[in-house]
């Protein structure tokens, strides 16, 4: 079954899966949902866009993308309204994101009809996947890789795009603790901090480690530089309350635009709460927690929305923050966030997309 351009096949699956799984209690990213949708690159331009059965894909060793790392992904979430229709949460942003991550590694662009239509016809058709309890969602995981068969660096001529769906429970049980490093860094000026490309994840994952090790659960990311502003938390974006003021570090080019980060800084403004995207060493923090004004930290991301900061360990003593029953501000937006993308509010932004 072949469709040219952005025309979608679909081959439905003759054995759904969803009866075997308990959609609402499953660990996150271990269990996929019945269909994929596969769009394939090659001959400068965009030739097949299909959903088919979830499985397996063929590849070859020589897989450009295994070897020089051309691939990029996503991350966004669906939802059930209290009507039951399936719902995304600014799936625009994300394709937008794609495209900037693919640009910084030389990929072609993903039309907008083969991102866009392509996630709605595949959350359509696995709809019933979408857990309906709270705190579980379908997660939706689009990947972008280079499949050239060739060894030798340069910009692949043969992609690959996939959208693969889980359903998830919450991603964080717990507040997070996290550990400041100087000893790696993420990212630096000129790199690809800002994309979301898959070699970011892989250079931290011995921070990571070591972080785990030491009994905390994510890193807090320092400049490349001078290691001394604040960039990310593991893979969050993150933000301090000090005096009552929201601080979130400015987007330089080495950090992730996260769609998060972006939806909780309009919700703080339009709540009259004072926000400010500059840059925040450090030190500044230690200052704040010593005399008493650092009142909240969270990080935000798609997979946690917000997860709130329990302690920072920097230069080995750990900042140790107050309970999250008295924290206004993360709390406060987290619901805000939560009702509209589940549809329990209406929102004024256009972030709500209905299937
Ligand atoms: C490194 C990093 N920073 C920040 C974020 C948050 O981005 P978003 O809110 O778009 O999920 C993510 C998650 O995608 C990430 O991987």
């Amino acid at each position: 079954m072949q469709i040219v351009n952005s025309e979608i096949s679909i081959q439905k699956t003759s054995s759904s899966r969803l009866k075997q799984q308990d959609i609402n209690n499953i660990p996150f990213g271990k269990v996929f949902s019945d269909h994929m949708l596969v769009a394939t690159y090659a001959d400068d331009s965009w030739q097949e866009v299909k959903i088919v059965p979830y499985g397996n894909i063929v590849m070859s060793p020589s897989m450009s993308a295994l070897h020089y790392g051309q691939a990029v992904f996503e991350g966004l979430k669906a939802y059930i309204n209290p009507e039951g229709k399936p719902l995304l949460f600014r799936p625009q942003a994300n394709y937008k994101r794609i495209n900037e991550s693919a640009f910084r590694l030389c990929m072609p662009s993903i039309p907008e009809e083969i991102f866009m239509d392509g996630l709605k016809e595949l959350i359509r058709l696995d709809a019933d996947w979408i857990p309906t309890q709270s705190d579980s969602v379908l997660y939706i995981r689009p990947i972008y890789f280079a499949t050239d068969e060739s060894v030798g660096l340069k910009p692949a001529k043969s992609y690959k795009f996939i959208i693969i769906t889980c359903p998830v429970g919450a991603y964080y049980s717990e507040p997070v603790k996290l550990i400041v490093t100087d000893k790696y860094v993420r990212a630096c000026e000129g790199g690809t901090g800002a994309a979301k490309c898959a070699g970011n994840y892989a250079g931290s994952l011995l921070a990571d480690k070591e972080a785990k090790q030491q009994g905390y659960d994510n890193v807090l990311w320092l400049d490349g530089k001078e290691k001394k502003y604040i960039e990310e938390c593991g893979t969050m974006n993150v933000a301090f309350v000090i005096n009552d003021v929201v601080i979130t570090p400015k987007l330089t080019g080495t950090i992730l635009p996260g769609i998060t980060r972006d939806s909780v800084l309009t919700l703080f403004r339009d709540m009259g709460v004072k926000v400010e995207e500059r840059l925040i060493s450090i030190d500044e923090v230690a200052k704040a927690y010593k005399v008493g004004n650092l009142s909240e930290a969270f990080g935000m991301g798609t997979a946690a929305t917000i997860a709130h900061i329990s302690t920072i360990n920097y230069q080995g003593e750990d900042m140790i923050l107050p309970p999250v029953n008295e924290r206004k501000y993360a709390s406060q937006v987290l619901q805000k966030l939560e009702d509209i993308k589940t549809g329990k509010v209406t929102e004024p932004y256009g972030w709500v997309c209905q299937l």
